[in-house]
């Protein structure tokens, strides 16, 4: 059912409207996001409204978590369009808060998560877990949802939230969601929107190549035989570089041995294409 989603600008209102919520006794839920919202998000939504009465969705583009050479200025930005994608999917409140909202002069406390933010995105990008585990304990805390739902193409990002919800005892559930893919299997993703209509069909490879090794993995190939070949594979479709190709532990995101699995599994890749870096994963 189509209906308006109101917006809240403050931690004030934000709070308010939580309290009458929880007032009237009704569970709450959280969904994160910086905006530009695709059907990925949306899904993220609804599951909100399955597993609360309420649903909060934040748009915040988070300048802590880019780099000075990222896309923080570039990062598509449509408050009004992403209002109405989700006053038609029921959410019942936006937090939308400016920087200087979320980040008052003179602002300086960082959380940091040792062990899962380092490999991967952690060191292609080195301070941006930093500024992800900070908004997202800030939004945690201002919102206090009963459940807070995160999408797994983020996955090293979901662990990251995982792991800083329980060390910090925040009495929230965190929920992944399933990625959801385009037609060709691309993994949705506001970045998808910088790629030229060339580049498209070679970011389309991408999960194909996931897939491949993810099945290769199964049929008992060495996990380093299986990197290698990923790491070729996604520069033979055309990518200009690629960070890493990693098999890693699932929770843990732990390098795994050399040889054959012996035990659960999850292939992560991110590449660079034109101006645009993709990231995805996959479950062995
Ligand atoms: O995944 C995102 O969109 C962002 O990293 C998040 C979790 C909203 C924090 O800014």
């Amino acid at each position: 059912m189509r209906h308006t989603s109101a917006i809240v600008r403050s931690v004030a209102e934000l709070r308010a409207q939580v309290a009458a919520w929880r007032g009237a006794n009704q569970r709450i839920a959280l969904v994160p996001t910086m905006g530009a919202l695709h059907e990925g998000h949306l899904s993220l939504v609804r599951l909100g409204r399955e597993r609360a009465d309420r649903v909060v969705t934040s748009l915040f583009v988070n300048p802590t978590q880019f780099a000075p050479n990222e896309d923080f200025d570039a990062y598509p930005r449509n408050e009004a369009g992403d209002a109405a994608l989700l006053g038609a999917e029921g959410c019942d409140l936006i937090f939308a808060p400016s920087v200087e909202a979320m980040y008052a002069p003179g602002h300086a406390t960082t959380v940091t998560v040792a062990g899962v933010s380092e490999p991967m995105d952690g060191a292609a990008r080195p301070h941006h877990f930093a500024g992800v585990a900070t908004v997202v304990t800030k939004l945690l805390i201002q919102c206090l949802p009963d459940v807070a739902i995160f999408g797994e193409k983020d996955f090293q990002q979901l662990q990251v939230i995982r792991r800083l919800t329980l060390d910090l005892d925040l009495p929230v559930e965190i929920l992944g969601a399933p990625i959801r893919r385009d037609a060709d299997g691309l993994a949705l993703s506001s970045r998808n929107a910088y790629l030229t209509a060339a580049e498209r069909p070679i970011a389309g490879r991408l999960n194909v190549i996931l897939a491949e090794a993810a099945a290769a993995l199964r049929g008992g190939a060495a996990v380093a035989q299986v990197e290698a070949q990923g790491m070729a594979a996604v520069k033979a479709a055309g990518f200009q570089s690629v960070d890493y190709f990693d098999v890693r532990d699932p929770d843990t995101l732990a390098a795994l041995p050399r040889g054959p699995l012996t035990g659960p599994a999850r292939v992560f890749v991110a590449a660079r294409l034109g101006r645009t870096r993709l990231i995805d994963n996959m479950a062995a």
